[in-house]
């Protein structure tokens, strides 16, 4: 029987890291191609067992080089594509949005060109809830999928200009596609300038963890296997031109997360560091999940069984990050904080 080729892209991030592995280790008859540029934030020396698998690939390449992407699609021919690769830390795109507009945006036409070109089966896009901009802390109002895109930060506005380009080539060209849109995830994996691996990181090395303004601000955490999970089924039951929203219900503000890390590892919350604000600070995002549950999502952690392992995982994979922390990290951390 044909194996279906699916297409992974950033699949050496977090996410697209976690998601390879899920599918391989879900499905024997699909091939998962990985395709990533290996960027500051992508890495496949990581420990996943799935270097070995032979239904896995890995391409090295630019999602805005043109050429080499149609090239690539022309002879795999891929079934699906799911969408990943992108700039995704807000205090960089602060810093340098240039490279969010050519990834984010550009890389993202590129990909629509090339899956319209070959007519694959399902282009699904893993956008983010940060498109739609920030809720205020009334804990009744949630992010639907029919809540206007309002961005905030260039991260958010190249990721809601891509989620448009994704709708206008469903609309326009009948291109089979699925846009979702999750909550922060966390997990293993996940690279130690988002706040929580930084927290754990630094905590468990007895530093100071940077709590920008005065930590009020809501995040809606969902573990990323959830994630893998819910992108696992839109790619196989989402109905084409739809949008779903990907989210828990774990509401948290940032300093219950850090004191909750804190907590965990026995460590005084005199660790905590009140920093200055990030520039257009989103207060809240919360998701309104109904849509995805409708089509048989349902989350298997909450936010305490979700931290607690992957708090362990830190501690048991320190070589990891130890490794990222060490390296150009290091000026990062120096320039972004004060500290
Ligand atoms: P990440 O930064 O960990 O990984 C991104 C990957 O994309 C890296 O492996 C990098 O090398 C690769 N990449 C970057 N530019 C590329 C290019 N030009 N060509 C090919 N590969 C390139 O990101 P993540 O946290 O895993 O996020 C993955 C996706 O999920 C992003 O699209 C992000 O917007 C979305 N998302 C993230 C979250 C979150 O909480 N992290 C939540 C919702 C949605
Ligand atoms: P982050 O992990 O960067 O995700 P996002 O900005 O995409 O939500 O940040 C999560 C929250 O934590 C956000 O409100 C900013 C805050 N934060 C800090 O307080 N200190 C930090 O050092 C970082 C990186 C983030």
């Amino acid at each position: 029987m044909k194996k279906n080729k699916v297409l992974v892209t950033g699949g050496a991030g977090f996410i697209g890291g976690n998601f390879v592995q899920y599918m391989l280790d879900k499905y024997s008859d699909y091939y998962i191609f990985n395709l990533d540029l290996l960027t500051y934030a992508g890495d496949i020396t990581k420990h996943h067992s799935y270097k070995e698998n032979e239904n896995y690939h890995f391409i090295k390449a630019d999602i805005a080089d043109r050429e080499t992407i149609m090239t690539i699609f022309e002879k795999e021919k891929f079934d699906y594509v799911v969408h990943f690769a992108a700039e995704s830390h807000v205090d960089r795109s602060i810093s340098d949005p240039g490279i969010f507009v050519k990834t984010n945006v550009l890389g993202t036409q590129v990909l629509l060109d090339a899956s319209k070109e070959i007519g694959v089966s399902k282009f699904v896009h893993v956008s983010t809830d940060e498109v739609y901009g920030d809720l205020d802390f009334d804990p009744t109002t949630f992010f639907t999928e029919k809540t206007p895109l309002q961005p905030n930060s260039p991260y958010s506005a190249s990721k809601a200009s891509s989620d448009l380009l994704v709708r206008a080539y469903h609309e326009t060209y009948g291109l089979p596609v699925n846009i979702t849109r999750c909550s922060n995830n966390y997990g293993p994996y996940h690279f130690p300038e988002k706040l929580i691996p930084l927290t754990i990181s630094r905590v468990i090395n007895d530093q100071k963890v940077p709590v920008y303004g005065d930590g009020r601000n809501i995040r809606d955490w969902l573990h990323v296997i959830d994630h893998c999970a819910a992108i696992d089924l839109v790619m196989h039951e989402g109905v084409n031109g739809e949008v779903y929203n990907v989210g828990g219900h774990n509401e948290r503000t940032n300093l219950e997360v850090v004191k909750t890390v804190i907590k965990t590892l026995g460590k005084s919350e005199e660790l905590i560091e009140f920093v200055k604000d990030r520039l257009g600070h989103d207060k809240r995002y919360a998701i309104d999940p109904t849509k995805l549950e409708n089509l048989g999502w349902k989350p298997k952690y909450n936010f305490e069984t979700g931290i607690a392992q992957t708090i362990q995982w830190y501690l048991d994979n320190k070589e990891w990050w130890d490794q990222i922390i060490s390296g150009e990290y290091q000026n990062y951390f120096e320039k972004q904080y004060s500290i």
